[in-house]
């Protein structure tokens, strides 16, 4: 099934641009405006607070959703780790409704949260991409993610895909809402596909970034501020668990509170910024790194490029950009690990769906 591609991570990098093309089709209706079931719009317009149950690059996901419905639809929202969820349980609005993210529908450590909310009487929605999965069946609803099966145990074409179609859920509750909306999620994510074609093109580029930055050293720091936080995360995760460097995401203002005092002489440092208000600060914060000894490696969405920057990714709305930034991180990770020999459709230590709490 993987046809001439080495490996299913990169065929399912590589299929991205057509699952958000899938998923525009799935969830546009005749008049060319956002199909979704009443039931489930409803559901969300009723809830008072919404709270995103996830693990691991769904977590991430969930993230940002949380930036994505606040925004968008106005209404609050927590984004919560599975497994830790019912240890540190929040104070629970009156009318709340859980969305559980999940690729595979069978993280057992989101199904741990599901039943107790159940038991408590709440309202649950799963977004997966497998319907029929225990998560959807034990929801009250279910969103489909449409990314076709996902093989590679690191998750990346789903992770995509659950935040395409948390954009579609968060414009179409604020539609539904009577909010002014100038946002239509369908014709954005169309330039989104057509973004993420130009960056899969240019796998080369992405191949020597790996090369330059990643062959031999032991760790690699992830930095951004705002929504391009949240994409460090997941590139960190992408390229922890497959090439085994030590890696971590990080807010840009955070690492000097501490962590600034891991890099030393070469330590690549990848910065990610696409959105305009923190493009001065994150900056700012690369600078203090490279004064330290790092190698910086700045990914700039473009309008926002400065001359120097490894690589400027194609210009999509400002909502939507982690759809666009992760590829070349993912596609980063890929070349490191290949690079480093390892085995990149199955990484040591780890399952495609994790079933044990
Ligand atoms: C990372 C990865 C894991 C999963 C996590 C949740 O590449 O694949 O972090 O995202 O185990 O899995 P699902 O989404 O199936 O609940």
């Amino acid at each position: 099934e993987k046809g001439t591609y080495p490996h299913f991570m990169l065929k399912e990098i590589d299929e991205q641009p057509f699952v958000i093309r899938n998923i525009i089709s799935k969830y546009k209706d005749e008049n060319e405006d956002i199909k979704l079931d009443e039931d489930i719009r409803q559901t969300m317009l009723d809830a008072d607070r919404i709270y995103i149950i996830a693990a691991g690059t769904s977590y991430h996901a969930g993230l940002v959703g949380k930036q994505l419905i606040e925004r968008i639809a106005n209404k609050p929202v927590e984004t919560h780790i599975a497994s830790e969820f019912l240890y540190n349980m929040p104070l629970l609005s009156e009318k709340p409704l859980f969305i559980f993210i999940s690729q595979s529908g069978e993280t057992a450590d989101s199904r741990g949260v599901l039943v107790a909310v159940k038991e408590l009487g709440h309202k649950a929605l799963t977004i997966t991409n497998v319907p029929g999965s225990t998560l959807s069946r034990e929801a009250d609803y279910t969103l489909h993610t449409y990314a076709g099966p996902e093989i590679a145990v690191a998750s990346t074409k789903a992770y995509t895909a659950q935040m395409a179609v948390l954009a579609i859920l968060a414009v179409d509750t604020a539609k539904a809402a009577g909010l002014k909306m100038d946002f239509n999620p369908l014709q954005e994510l169309a330039i989104v596909a057509n973004a993420m074609e130009t960056l899969t093109d240019k796998k080369d580029k992405m191949e020597k970034i790996a090369r330059d930055y990643l062959s031999v050293s032991r760790n690699c720091f992830f930095i951004g501020r705002a929504i391009d936080y949240y994409v460090c995360l997941e590139g960190a995760l992408k390229l922890k668990e497959i090439s085994y460097i030590q890696a971590e995401g990080f807010a840009g203002g955070e690492l000097k509170h501490g962590t600034i005092a891991l890099i030393e002489e070469g330590t690549p440092v990848i910065g990610v910024v696409t959105q305009h208000h923190v493009n001065l600060s994150i900056r700012g914060n690369m600078k203090e790194v490279v004064a330290r000894g790092a190698s910086p490696c700045m990914i700039s969405m473009e309008g926002l490029a400065e001359g120097d920057d490894a690589l400027v990714i194609p210009h999509v709305h400002e909502y939507l950009t982690p759809l666009v930034s992760v590829v070349p991180l993912q596609l980063i990770s890929y070349y490191a690990a290949l690079h480093r020999n390892c085995d990149v459709d199955k990484p040591r230590n780890l399952a495609k769906s994790v079933t044990v709490e």
